[in-house]
């Protein structure tokens, strides 16, 4: 099974996924986790110029790079795991690079977007996207003390676009789980449970 979240910087993803690992554990299933951008010593390092980089970087370099984090992310950990038969659990995938790279940025068509998408994940689709959705605002006021990395610098009507952008998402994709992230964290956990029981 092959789970991804999504949401923007402050929604709580690693919360949740932290949960459903556990309650993975509990049931006796194993179940892997991996972060976008990273998961691979070569995503890494790739993510590393992504996020710490200097201002400079073009928009489409920023597509490429985060969609070559993926490429080898997917071929070398992710595809094999699920060929197995296994969990995967990715802390955000290409719906991302859409609501970030698309909407955010501007810089490229959506269709061209989703093109490189298709090619950067081998042709991968998540069985389920759990989408945590939270205002902008809140979710900056979230963030505010933390130190800002190179995505987060891009500023409000930025992430104001990237929260439309994941908002047209879960209207487009039947395999979106819209989950309303103002919640309190067990209630949301349980919601996930629910839906994971109902595919399980
Ligand atoms: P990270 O610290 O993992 O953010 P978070 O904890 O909120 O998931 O940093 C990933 C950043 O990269 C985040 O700001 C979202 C951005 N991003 C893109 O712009 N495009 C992408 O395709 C992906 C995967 C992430």
């Amino acid at each position: 099974m092959f789970i991804t979240f999504e949401g923007i910087d402050g929604s709580g993803k690693s919360t949740q996924i932290q949960l459903l690992k556990e309650y993975f554990h509990h049931k006796g299933l194993s179940c892997y986790v991996f972060r976008e951008p990273g998961g691979t010593v070569i995503s890494e390092e790739i993510r590393k110029i992504l996020l710490e980089g200097g201002d400079e970087m073009n928009p489409v370099t920023e597509l490429l790079l985060f969609s070559s984090a993926r490429s080898q992310l997917i071929s070398q950990e992710v595809l094999p795991l699920i060929r197995k038969g296994e969990i995967v659990m990715l802390d955000r995938f290409y719906d991302s690079t859409v609501a970030y790279q698309g909407y955010g940025r501007q810089s490229v068509s959506l269709q061209d977007i989703h093109q490189l998408n298709t090619i950067a994940s081998h042709h991968t689709v998540p069985d389920v996207t759990f989408y945590l959705k939270l205002p902008p605002n809140v979710a900056a006021d979230r963030t505010e003390t933390q130190e800002k990395d190179r995505m987060e610098r891009a500023g409000e009507s930025f992430f104001k676009r990237v929260a439309e952008g994941f908002d047209n998402l879960s209207k487009q994709e039947e395999r979106f789980k819209t989950i309303d992230a103002h919640k309190p964290v067990e209630q949301i956990h349980q919601q996930i449970v629910n839906l994971i029981e109902s595919m399980l």
